[in-house]
């Protein structure tokens, strides 16, 4: 078969055959199909799409590419969530210590940052010492150790999504629905977890601008997760604005920090009781809201982040001192030009900020910068006074700074009357 022969079907809107697709992916891996040729293919794919059984292949076919995490030894409900990506979302850095700590397994396989949103992996590397690069071994006793991991695709698990994701990060082919199910389910099936939850990400800030999108989007992660024989199910959530207060890698850690000392913002820790306790149903030991935030009150939430940190060789000091993190030397406040009420704060130009600070990749394979970021004063419905500080910029350099503000200029509205009714949580997809 010849590669480009591949990519010109595709391009011409025809369906791939499993072979062809297995050759395509596993010759990326093996080095005979270019980075410039699955570029180009990724490209196809967001404009011609795929057929459910294209996707479903190349589920397996990612899943597959590397080996598949044996759990069958551990003798405890295992869970899994995903998010679709959004902007200052650090459920998962909240939720796997919640759920290990009331006694979970959470082998959670996470990406770096896509486009504009940020990544679970880039965003708990800020820990000093924090490894997600681990090899299956150090996976499983890592898990022994604590229940739960926070790991990135690597050689031996999920390869090709490693591979593609970095490329897609930086080819504006994120937002595909067919290359997000595969990412995603790629992964979940490679490390394998009984129940999973989705956490389907609409809005501003999202992949998915539109509620028929993003029903799309949970429809195609269900069916094919139920395909494959899992518990699952997918909320749709708000991404218009960012998740909590913190944009930026090191201080989101310290967001996802302060809600499992029960200091977080009210709608991130929402969403990680709402997410929790409908995954505790799904892996049949169902626990309320209230049962979970009960270890959070207790701190054994937080004494299971730090179970996971020293598991993977991060410090845990970070927990009480967040100075041992990196952060950026300078600091831009934004003060609102108008009184009135917030009505909208656009996730997406917030990420776009931080991206322009150096928070997120504009480059493959490029270092990032975690100590920058944005902290968000106000958010939507929320009353200001002219003057009044609405965003603060955590930057290194005048020009990124310069960058940065093209964009948070832009991202807050501010109107005369309260007129927003935000939601968090739009629905429940089974
Ligand atoms: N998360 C993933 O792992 N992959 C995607 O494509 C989007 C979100």
């Amino acid at each position: 078969m010849i590669p480009s022969e591949i990519i010109k079907k595709k391009r011409d809107g025809e369906e791939l055959s499993t072979e062809e697709l297995k050759f395509f992916i596993e010759g990326y891996l093996k080095g005979k199909v270019a980075d410039y040729q699955v570029s180009a293919w990724c490209m196809a794919v967001y404009f011609k799409g795929m057929s459910p059984r294209e996707i479903r292949d190349l589920v397996e076919i990612i899943g597959r590419s590397g080996k598949l995490l044996d759990l069958s030894d551990f003798d405890l409900p295992k869970v899994d969530k995903h998010s679709t990506g959004g902007v200052g979302d650090k459920t998962s850095i909240t939720l796997v210590p919640l759920m290990a700590s009331c006694g979970f397994l959470f082998p959670k396989l996470a990406g770096r940052g896509l486009g504009y949103t940020g990544g679970t992996i880039d965003k708990i590397e800020s820990i000093p010492g924090f490894r997600t690069n681990l090899c299956l071994e150090d996976l499983k006793l890592a898990l022994r150790r604590s229940g739960a991991i926070i790991a990135a695709q690597t050689e031996e698990l999920a390869p090709a999504d490693k591979k593609i994701y970095a490329l897609r990060d930086v080819t504006a082919t994120v937002d595909s629905i067919p290359l997000i199910v595969s990412s995603i389910l790629g992964k979940k099936l490679a490390v394998g977890a009984d129940a999973w939850v989705f956490d389907v990400k609409v809005g501003k800030g999202a992949f998915m601008k539109e509620m028929d999108k993003a029903r799309e989007l949970a429809t195609f992660l269900i069916s094919i997760s139920k395909d494959l024989g899992k518990r699952v199910c997918a909320f749709i959530t708000d991404m218009d604005q960012p998740l909590g207060n913190n944009v930026g890698n090191t201080i989101e850690v310290e967001e996802a920090i302060d809600t499992l000392k029960g200091k977080g913002p009210a709608d991130l820790t929402e969403l990680v009781l709402s997410l929790g306790s409908e995954l505790s149903t799904l892996a049949n030991k169902p626990l309320s809201r209230e049962e979970l935030y009960e270890k959070i009150v207790k701190g054994e939430a937080l004494q299971k982040l730090a179970d996971i940190i020293e598991a993977q060789g991060g410090d845990p000091r970070v927990l009480e001192n967040y100075n041992l993190m990196p952060h950026a030397p300078y600091s831009f406040v934004i003060e609102a030009d108008k009184a009135g009420f917030i009505e909208s704060v656009d996730a997406e130009k917030i990420g776009l900020a931080v991206l322009s600070l150096g928070g997120g990749r504009k480059r493959k394979g490029k270092e990032i910068d975690r100590g920058v970021g944005i902290r968000l004063f106000k958010k939507r419905g929320d009353k200001v006074e002219k003057g009044e500080a609405i965003a603060e910029i955590l930057y290194r350099s005048e020009s990124s700074l310069a960058e940065a503000l093209q964009f948070l200029k832009s991202a807050y509205s501010i109107g005369e009357r309260c007129s927003i009714e935000g939601k968090l949580i739009y629905e429940k997809v089974l």
